[in-house]
């Protein structure tokens, strides 16, 4: 199969010199059974380009599994690839197969594989060399045929270097490593894959067409996309959603990118920047909620130790300098505010919030969120964009919870 019957096939946009690298590195390996390491940021494409590989393979009879290292409990990882016995460990009631087992003679895709626990990293050796594992609290050895393909968001070799990785098992694993560069590194692409997230979009949510300005698609090039291909799809789908008529210009855009200022004077360079920018937003929604958080603990330290105790933290809560340890949280975030107005006035929503009649008791965090939302929705006149902007919401949660509110007070 060539180059692009490859990517119409598995949906890969991209005519850039790193997606073409990227396509020529899958049709090598595929018809091989040599492990592939996929390197790259997250949301650039990993686990597509995995699929692609086995779907090219002899072994796309068999089954792909895939298994997320970093989101899995460390102590259930063993178990899920190579199966247990009963009884092995605490909660395992029955026998059961592992992935192993299930892919053999297919794929297994490990995915995030730089957080895979260190004594799994020895079973997995194991088996990569020599094809032979043990269910968890079983002595008898099974045989696999599974062939591997590994993808890290981490440089795996400085893992290896700082001792978190095993060598050998790098080098295992290594032997072809293919890397997905990030968006910002190959902007061309940019326009023909938002342009088809925009028509899947549209087709999906039966929408109208939809048309950039030139201005809307050079704002879209010089973003910096941290979540890159992912948060290009976000984007897409959100505009489809919420934007109404057909034209689309920069200012429809700003809103949906993260760290770009809003408001008709800003201009698309702020977005060039090679590190992601923290939101403001953002972060006045952690501080938020580690406010909320912390007024969770008071409550729940008031009920473990008495009132006693009570007396004195609310004492404490209500003198000033315990506002100012949190008025210095949020200063410290200054110098990545986008404006000093913008800054002012999220300052001053935050004050209003924080000075709001003070309640008797600490509300439920669903209380707060609700007393949140509102207070934004009044600061801001009602308008749902600022609003979900500085609780660092999208506009279609807020739209939800708005209604939810609606519902609850009808
Ligand atoms: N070149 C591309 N053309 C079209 N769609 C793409 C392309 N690259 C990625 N996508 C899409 O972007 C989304 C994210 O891709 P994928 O899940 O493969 O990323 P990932 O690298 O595995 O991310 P993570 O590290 O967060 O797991 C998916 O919906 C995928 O289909
Ligand atoms: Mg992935």
């Amino acid at each position: 199969m060539d180059r692009q019957a490859v990517q119409a096939r598995f949906g890969i946009i991209g005519e850039s010199p790193g997606i073409h690298h990227v396509i020529d590195r899958v049709r090598q390996v595929a018809r091989t059974d040599i492990s592939v390491l996929i390197e790259g940021e997250s949301g650039v494409g990993k686990e597509l380009v995995a699929q692609a590989i086995h779907e090219l393979s002899q072994r796309r009879h068999g089954a792909l599994k895939v298994i997320n290292t970093g989101a899995i409990p460390e102590g259930l990882i063993e178990s899920e690839l190579f199966g247990a016995e009963r009884g092995a460990y605490t909660g395992a009631t029955e026998r059961r197969r592992g992935l192993f087992e299930e892919a053999d003679g297919g794929t297994i895709f490990l995915d995030e594989i730089g957080e895979m626990p260190q004594s799994t990293q020895v079973r997995l050796l194991r088996v990569l060399e020599s094809g032979t594992f043990n269910r968890v609290g079983s002595t008898t050895v099974r045989r696999t045929d599974v062939r591997i393909v590994a993808a890290t968001n981490k440089n795996l070799g400085h893992e290896v270097g700082g001792g978190r990785f095993r060598e050998d098992l790098y080098y295992r694993l290594s032997t072809v490593i293919i890397q997905i560069p990030p968006l910002r590194e190959r902007r061309e692409d940019i326009r023909p894959i938002f342009d088809a997230f925009i028509y899947a979009s549209t087709q999906k949510y039966q929408s109208p067409r939809r048309k950039l300005s030139p201005e809307a698609y050079a704002l879209l090039e010089s973003y910096h996309w941290p979540g890159n291909v992912r948060e290009l799809r976000n984007v897409a789908d959100q505009i489809v959603v919420l934007h109404r008529g057909t034209d689309v210009d920069a200012d429809a855009i700003r809103p949906f990118l993260r760290g770009v200022k809003t408001g008709k004077d800003s201009t698309a360079l702020v977005a060039v920047r090679d590190e992601p920018v923290k939101d403001s937003a953002l972060e006045l929604a952690v501080i938020y909620r580690a406010l909320l958080e912390i007024r969770q603990s008071i409550q729940d330290l008031r009920e473990d130790l008495g009132s006693a105790f009570t007396e004195r933290v609310h004492n404490r809560e209500t003198e000033p300098h315990y506002r100012e340890e949190i008025q210095i949280d949020s200063s410290r975030s200054v110098p990545m505010l986008p404006s000093p107005e913008r800054k002012r006035d999220l300052d001053s929503f935050a004050y209003e919030v924080e000075s709001g009649d003070e309640p008797k008791t600490i509300p439920t965090l669903a209380q707060a969120e609700q007393e949140l939302i509102q207070q934004a929705m009044k600061h801001f006149e009602g308008s749902r964009k600022d609003a979900a902007a500085a609780l660092g919401i999208s506009q279609r949660t807020l739209y939800r919870k708005l209604q939810k509110l609606n519902d609850e007070m009808a």
